[in-house]
């Protein structure tokens, strides 16, 4: 659970981060915000590249930036698009590995939260560490 207050900051970064986004190639742009169990939070913005496949989504990047900063676990995340796009795929697969029961919000850029669900709703019967022998 988090706050309104957490809440609406993680939106307000989110829609902030979203400026940075490098998306030249689709026009597409992302920007995602992550709330720590410690209580910090990492922004991060689609990033792509003239070799499509190297590019990296906004969610993974910032999960990328708060695990090589030490952090493991996740609140809750927010994501921003112009028309409040679902994560794909191997974000989810991503985020499930620090939190199933992590909050996801979607939201377009007017600020409005299209969709409120989590990690496990997302990804259900995920592949995850207990899966490894
Ligand atoms: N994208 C994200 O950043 N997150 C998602 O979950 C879906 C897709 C980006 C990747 C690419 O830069 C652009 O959106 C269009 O696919």
């Amino acid at each position: 659970m988090i706050t309104e207050e957490i809440r609406n900051k993680l939106i307000a970064a989110a829609m902030e981060a979203k400026k940075w986004a490098y998306a030249p190639y689709s026009n597409y742009q992302v920007g995602a915000a992550l709330f720590t169990h410690s209580g910090k939070i990492y922004d991060g913005v689609n990033v792509e590249n003239a070799a499509y496949p190297a590019t990296i989504c906004a969610e993974r990047v910032a999960v990328f930036k708060a695990v090589s900063e030490g952090e493991r676990e996740f609140e809750a995340i927010a994501v921003v698009t112009t028309n409040g796009g679902s994560p794909c795929g191997s974000c989810r697969q991503v985020m499930s590995e620090f939190g199933r029961d992590m909050l996801v919000l979607i939201v377009n850029e007017d600020g409005e939260v299209i969709r409120e669900t989590s990690v496990r709703d997302l990804l259900p019967q995920a592949f995850g560490p207990l899966d490894l022998p």
